[in-house]
């Protein structure tokens, strides 16, 4: 029996248009749908725009349109992104949804009959400028827990943490930046500790009995999360919010990430509607079911792991509906080695790519390099260039293309049979072949694309070494044969490529005649000789590094666009920095730094100066130059003790200055953004002071 299994990836938040990094984790999501399928299981992936909350409410009132009218249009981009690429889900759905509001109440109902909601007054934050309690996304401040400033009232994006806007460190309203005052409302809460014991099982690893697939990184930063205590979880917002008004409490609203994931069954349910399947077949399936199981799989990226293994599967089993069998997490898309960069034109939305770049080449690219690992992904360009031209089109379409033409150029285009000393290169290909499904099961894209490319490789060094171009001068039947192997192995690369390139794999089953789509059991079937090829069809061609810079240049142009319209989305994706610095100095040449002299100092006498509260006074020795006298604004960074003995960098030519104090004779050099952040550069104690730095 097929096993039954249901993907999603993280449902697109409808606050603007996709970006490369969604499409990541789109094209992660698809590769291992059709490679499921591919290995006969009953796959169906769910798919939807998550679009409540206030960033949603904020940016429509920024562009002056309602919600609904921001949603449809951002939807109709994302359809438009996502089917661009390829993206084969069977549903892209909404959680501005009938069946959403449905599901959210049943679950909401069901934690309500088994005692889990509390309702309790809760001091929020009310801004008297606007006139409202402000919903989380609307107050920022800094991270209670890692101390990161501007972070949104509920989670840290830093560190991860969730937590209440009154916990913030110094808050402040985002619609008019004024400090918030305390007021009492009534809100839900679901107390999570309450599902500690389901929680601690659902993330047990398999060497212990447990069946949830988890990489052992997140499952270890989930179960710190519950060694440290679960935290009762706040469900409600006041209105005005654009969400699902919960049940049995008028203007109260679920908050967002209650009805996001909801938005997966919501989903499924509209399918099921439209195809005619049955919904309690996929979210009422309890293990150990005779008809086959049924597998829950979630890709998402590494900022949203709390909601989906600790909330999400809590919720679904107090609710009685079918928990995650997995949840897949991948890094963060980075473009040239830096997080996606609106200046530098490397925020790529998915649009600008599609009508740049063929979408074939990033699937290619993100496949040949995505493991099971959390690791970030670095899209440089010049990399992307060369793997997709050396590769894919140097390997694995040249084979195919060598193989096909010459037989339909030179052969009549018909197979023979596999000759002797081409069936080990046939058999090592199907080998490989074997290792293929586990490795697209485990996420493991990039080993697959590998096993294909070392296939092609292996086949190509055949046809050169035996050279049918010269033998079919007087054995055009040895080089019938010899190219024959060419194109059996061209179907095996096919079968492997084609969860990641579904067109390659129609050519390939067009140019092949074969009979049923490829699949992972019959690509090693046998082509019949005498069988007669179809007209070759061009699979890959190269990539110009010109077809990049013209996308960059595009994505340059797109953000003066956004500007236009005064988007205020964050400027940057990607974990963003939670400091600024100065922008870096006119550009200079080595000369530049002649003038000024650098030297190895270490402190022998340091003490704070009476009456001035920020400055240390230190003795500075250079070695054979001397000794220094200096004042440094550095006392809220620093006890006197503590800097005794370092070797530091010190401005040694500055002209002496007369203070207060006395006089300063150079400087320390520091980092530091405030007063109490200094940090003083210093060096290996092996340096000699007086030593001059270069
Ligand atoms: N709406 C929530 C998810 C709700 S799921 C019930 C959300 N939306 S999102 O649009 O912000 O992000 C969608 C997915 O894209 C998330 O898994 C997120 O991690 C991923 N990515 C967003 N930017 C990304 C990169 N720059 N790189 C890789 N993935 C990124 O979160
Ligand atoms: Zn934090």
């Amino acid at each position: 029996m097929a096993n039954k299994v249901l993907v999603t990836a993280a449902l697109t938040y409808a606050n603007g248009p996709a970006h490369l990094g969604h499409v990541l984790e789109a094209i992660q999501t698809d590769v291992y749908v059709r490679a499921r399928r591919m290995m006969g299981d009953e796959v169906i992936f769910m798919w939807a725009d998550d679009t409540h909350g206030t960033p949603i409410q904020i940016r429509a009132l920024r562009e002056g349109i309602d919600p609904e009218q921001l949603i449809a249009r951002v939807y109709d981009e994302h359809v438009k992104a996502y089917n661009g690429f390829q993206i084969g889900y069977d549903i892209f759905y909404t959680t501005h949804s009938e069946e959403n509001r449905k599901h959210a109440a049943a679950i909401f109902e069901a934690l309500r009959e088994r005692g889990d909601i509390e309702v309790r007054d809760v001091e929020q934050l009310y801004s008297e400028v606007d006139q409202m309690f402000l919903p989380d996304r609307m107050v920022q401040g800094t991270c209670p827990v890692c101390k990161t400033p501007d972070q949104d009232g509920d989670s840290c994006e830093r560190c991860g943490s969730t937590y209440r806007p009154t916990e913030l460190i110094e808050p402040r309203s985002v619609i008019s930046g004024d400090t918030p005052v305390l007021r009492t409302s009534e809100h839900l809460f679901v107390p999570l500790a309450r599902h500690e014991a389901f929680l601690r099982e659902w993330l047990t690893p398999a060497s212990e009995g447990g069946a949830t697939i988890l990489q052992d990184s997140v499952r270890n930063f989930v179960l710190s999360w519950v060694d440290g205590g679960l935290r009762d979880w706040d469900i409600s917002r006041e209105a005005p919010y654009f969400g699902i008004e919960i049940p049995g409490f008028p203007g109260k609203y679920f908050y967002v990430w209650f009805d996001a994931p909801i938005g997966y069954i919501a989903a499924t349910e509209k399918w099921c509607e439209l195809n005619g399947k049955n919904l309690d077949d996929w979210w009422k399936a309890p293990p150990g079911r005779e008809d086959g199981q049924t597998e829950i799989v979630h890709v998402i990226g590494k900022d949203i792991v709390y909601f989906h293994c600790l909330f999400w599967p809590a919720m679904l089993n107090a609710a009685g509906y079918t928990v995650p069998s997995r949840v897949q997490v991948h890094g963060w898309l980075k473009v040239n080695g830096e997080k996606m960069s609106k200046r530098r034109g490397t925020f790529i939305l998915a649009n600008t790519y599609l009508e740049h770049v063929d979408p074939a080449y990033l699937r290619y690219y993100l496949a040949a390099r995505l493991s099971s690992n959390q690791d970030d992904f670095d899209l440089a360009m010049d990399d992307f260039v060369l793997r997709v031209n050396a590769d894919l089109v140097g390997k694995a379409a040249n084979l195919a293309s060598r193989s096909i033409k010459f037989l339909n150029n030179k052969l009549g285009g018909t197979l023979g049979p596999i000759p002797e000393d081409g069936a080990a290169v046939l058999e090592g290909a199907r080998q490989k072949l074997l290792e293929v499904p586990d490795l697209y099961r485990n996420f493991d894209s990039a080993k697959a694309l590998r096993l294909a490319m070392e296939m092609a490789e292996a086949c190509d060094g055949y046809i050169n070494e035996h050279a049918p171009w010269k033998v079919i001068k007087t054995d055009p039947e040895r080089a019938r044969a010899i190219l024959t192997v060419g194109v059996q192995v061209s179907k095996l690369v096919g079968a492997v490529l084609k969860p990641v390139l579904p067109e390659w794999g129609e050519k390939i089953e067009r140019m092949l005649k074969l009979d049923q789509p490829l699949s992972f059991a019959n690509a090693a079937e046998p082509l019949p000789a005498g069988l007669e090829l179809g007209a070759y069809e061009t699979l890959a061609e190269r990539l110009q590094s010109a077809t990049l810079d013209a996308l960059i240049e595009a994505s340059k142009q797109d953000v003066a666009a956004d500007q236009a319209v005064g988007a205020t989305q964050s400027e940057d994706a990607g974990p963003s920095f939670d400091y600024e610095v100065a922008p870096l100095a006119e550009e200079v040449g080595i000369d530049a730094l002649e003038q000024i002299d650098l030297r190895v100092g270490k402190i022998v006498e340091c003490e704070q100066v009476p009456k001035a509260k920020k400055l240390l006074r230190l003795t500075v020795d250079l070695g054979p130059l001397g000794q220094r006298n200096v004042f440094s604004g550095i006392s809220q960074s620093y006890a006197p003790d503590q800097l005794l003995g370092k070797h530091v960098v010190m401005f040694a030519n500055l002209k002496p200055r007369t203070m207060r104090f006395g006089v300063s004779e150079g400087m320390i050099m520091a980092a530091g953004q405030s007063d109490d952040k200094v940090t003083v550069i210093e060096l290996d104690p092996r340096s000699l002071p007086g030593d001059k730095i270069s």
